[in-house]
């Protein structure tokens, strides 16, 4: 992509992103490989997809790495993806934090392996300070169990005699585990399913879904432009009316 294209469609967005990384089973299962090559090959595509990103304007990645629901696999797959984080945050830390990447870890600590909590707060913290990307990895993360951990927040503020308003949407959005970041724009689903699977509930609300059938280990910069150039071509409305309704009521008043 020339320099010239590239600032032109920057600024249309989408700015944050959020991806479901399905289909590294399906991928394996293909070749006759073990399921966890198809995990090992998602995170060269999540590698490939994140130094893309930038490129396509795009600030902010979310990405479902493992939910609530993940623990009830086999005992041996569940070791396997813990084991790839380990080698992820080994390999990959050090590169992102050079690279101005932040990390931030949505989902419960409580229920991971002592040494991966250890890990996820070591790695939050070593980048908290970089503000060029934002990178959140979902791990033990459930929408409805964010959801449910906000509302007892606000249940816990209120006990204590700190809630003296109604509750606002602002004040259940600040006891997610997304706070802060900016409002999600685009979440895309690889490998041809069509469902969120608990994947940020609220944060969806108005966000762009994209489904793609490329499995995800095959994931890479071209598929997220395509992604990409399928979300700037929809019309976001918010609830309102589509420009063109206007205009032709403006013409329709003349
Ligand atoms: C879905 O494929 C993918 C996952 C459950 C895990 C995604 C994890 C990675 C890409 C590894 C990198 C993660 C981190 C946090 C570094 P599936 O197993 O459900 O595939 P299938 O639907 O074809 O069986």
């Amino acid at each position: 992509m020339s320099a010239e294209t590239v600032a032109t469609t920057r600024g249309k967005g989408p700015r944050h992103v959020a991806l479901i990384m399905d289909g590294n089973g399906r991928w394996a299962e293909r070749r006759g490989l073990p399921r966890v090559v198809g995990h090992r090959e998602g995170v060269q595509a999540l590698r490939r997809t994140i130094k893309a990103a930038p490129d396509l304007g795009i600030d902010c990645l979310t990405v479902f790495g493992f939910s609530t629901e993940n623990w009830s696999r086999p005992a041996d797959e569940v070791s396997d993806l813990m084991g790839l984080v380990r080698s992820f945050v080994g390999s990959d830390l050090k590169k992102l934090d050079q690279a101005g990447v932040q990390v931030r870890v949505l989902g419960r600590r409580k229920g991971l392996p002592v040494d991966i909590a250890r890990i996820v707060d070591q790695t939050v913290r070593q980048t908290a300070g970089n503000k060029r990307f934002l990178l959140q990895v979902a791990f033990n993360y459930g929408g409805r169990a964010d959801l449910v951990d906000a509302a007892q927040r606000l249940a816990d503020l209120a006990r204590a005699g700190q809630l003296p308003h109604e509750i606002t949407e602002d004040d259940l959005n600040a006891g997610l585990s997304t706070s802060g970041a900016p409002p999600v724009d685009l979440i895309i689903r690889t490998s041809g399913e069509q469902r969120l699977s608990n994947f940020l509930l609220w944060e969806a609300a108005y966000a762009e879904l994209v489904f793609q059938d490329i499995l995800w280990p095959d994931y890479g910069a071209e598929a997220l432009a395509e992604a990409v150039a399928i979300y700037r071509a929809r019309d976001r409305r918010y609830g309102g009316r589509p420009a063109e309704a206007d205009n032709l009521v403006k013409v329709a008043a003349v």
